[in-house]
């Protein structure tokens, strides 16, 4: 084992863009770290109270800052300070930005730890819905590097521009300078980045940047600012030609993106079949991730000839299993439904738009397929999983990011007459405590 740092949790001065909240009364205690709980953070109680405390690992004894009466009913966040003792599954965190960026809050736990963390948050998940001992696949992984989408967020002070993720739980900016989970492809542009932004950005603005990397060169859309004039568009029709193969840019998240450079097709492709992905359109984070997911989901359909693939995105999942079957692809972002729509020819697919928490597929609809693949946002599927389960269809297999909504639509699934088979748990964010799954359902 490494021996632990003296004092990993960096400080340091950083540009926020929102009012830091008012400091509250605070007390400095020891504790002894009893569990880590689904969001990441060590829970440890202590003068009757429960504290979160975050990069820590069961076993720890921390010198922690406790925030009071922060917890709202459910325990208290606590800062932790110092490691006194390391716990058994402690690593030193390969990254310098550990304890301060929010993208990677488990660089703490040593490999095996990690693992078996993220594989007890699905079975968690299931327990607290009755369902603990379902079967379960070996956790697929993912290894740093591999990350190929990324949401930065930019803001300029004075001539400085900071680029990078936000703080934990914060709106603070850390300002990157490595990060072993991204694909090195996208890393090489943060500092080009920068440059880029000291130029478009008034002082004191701000922006994010999303990259994608894709066949052909990085995607990239800006996500503001509010306008950009003739000088600023010249600026960026230069901008990294070789790396870079489409720039669209976004006044806002909630307008259309608008083109602004198209030099030459980005494409990514599902089962050999390319497809120009929406500038900003999800993409499963990782290469490694996408392929356990598709296997999962391939293993879970088995034979059906009809197959409808709810909540499709650009379709992932479609156009593999279309290879195999008929497929209906029913996706409520119209720019991914258009996408889905220009790649399909000679595959047995269809696509449809539709809003599935409004408007979800009924039984009877569903009843025409044998078997019906469904994958969420975080929010989870509640309206299409009751009508999942009032079906006939034979095989459901549920895809997810979040073993929380998961667990809630099974249960439902589940008092519909379901059979719960299966898991098969993906980590796609190293060292995050976000992990994905892949449930199969049988009636
Ligand atoms: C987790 S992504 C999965 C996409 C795709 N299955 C994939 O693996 O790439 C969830 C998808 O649900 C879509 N979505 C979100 N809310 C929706 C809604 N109310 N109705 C239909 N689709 C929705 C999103 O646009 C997104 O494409």
């Amino acid at each position: 084992m490494t021996r632990p740092a003296k004092r990993p949790f960096a400080k340091g001065r950083q540009p926020t863009r929102k009012t830091a909240p008012p400091p509250r009364d605070v007390q400095e205690m020891e504790v002894s770290i009893a569990d880590v709980g689904a969001r990441g953070d060590g829970i440890a109680f202590a003068e009757g109270l429960r504290l979160f405390v975050p990069y820590t690992v069961t076993g720890d004894r921390v010198r922690v800052r406790a925030a009071d009466g922060d917890g709202k009913g459910e325990g208290v966040r606590a800062e932790p300070l110092e490691v006194l003792e390391p716990g058994p599954g402690r690593q030193t965190p390969p990254c310098r930005h550990f304890g301060r960026c929010g993208g990677c809050t488990l660089q703490q736990m040593d490999d095996p730890t990690y693992a078996a963390w993220t594989v007890g948050m699905v079975r968690g998940a299931l327990e607290r819905v009755g369902l603990g001992d379902v079967p379960m696949e070996p956790l697929a992984r993912t290894p740093g590097g591999a990350r190929r989408r990324a949401r930065f967020a930019a803001l300029k002070r004075g001539k400085r521009v900071w680029l990078g993720f936000n703080e934990r739980q914060s709106h603070r900016l850390v300002d990157l300078e490595e990060c072993p989970v991204l694909s090195p492809r996208l890393f090489a542009l943060v500092e080009p980045l920068r440059t880029l932004l000291a130029d478009l950005l008034p002082d004191g603005g701000d922006a994010d940047v999303v990259l994608t990397d894709l066949e052909g060169g990085v995607d990239l859309l800006l996500v503001g600012p509010r306008s950009l004039d003739r000088a600023a568009r010249e600026v960026l029709v230069g901008f990294e030609l070789e790396r870079i193969a489409r720039i669209a840019w976004q006044p806002t998240d909630r307008a259309a993106a608008e083109p602004v450079a198209n030099r030459r097709p980005a494409f990514i492709r599902f089962a050999g079949v390319p497809i120009q992905p929406p500038p900003g359109a999800f993409l499963q984070a990782s290469a490694e991730g996408e392929a356990a997911l598709v296997a999962a989901v391939r293993e879970g359909v088995g034979q059906a000839g009809r197959i409808a693939d709810l909540f499709a995105g650009i379709g992932t999942f479609s156009i593999p299993l279309a290879q195999q079957a008929a497929v209906h692809a029913v996706e409520g972002d119209e720019a991914a439904v258009a996408a889905l729509g220009r790649s399909v020819q000679g595959l047995r697919l269809t696509a449809e738009r539709r809003d599935l928490f409004e408007n979800p597929l009924s039984a009877k609809d569903l009843n025409r397929y044998d078997a019906v693949v469904f994958d969420p946002p975080r929010a989870g599927a509640a309206a299409q999983a009751a009508a999942l389960a009032g079906s006939k269809v034979p095989r459901v297999v549920g895809v997810s990011c979040n073993p929380a909504s998961f667990a809630r639509d099974t249960r439902v699934l589940v008092d519909g007459g379901y059979r719960l088979v299966k898991i098969w748990p993906v980590d796609q964010f190293l060292w995050s405590a976000h992990v994905e799954l892949v449930g199969l359902f049988e009636r």
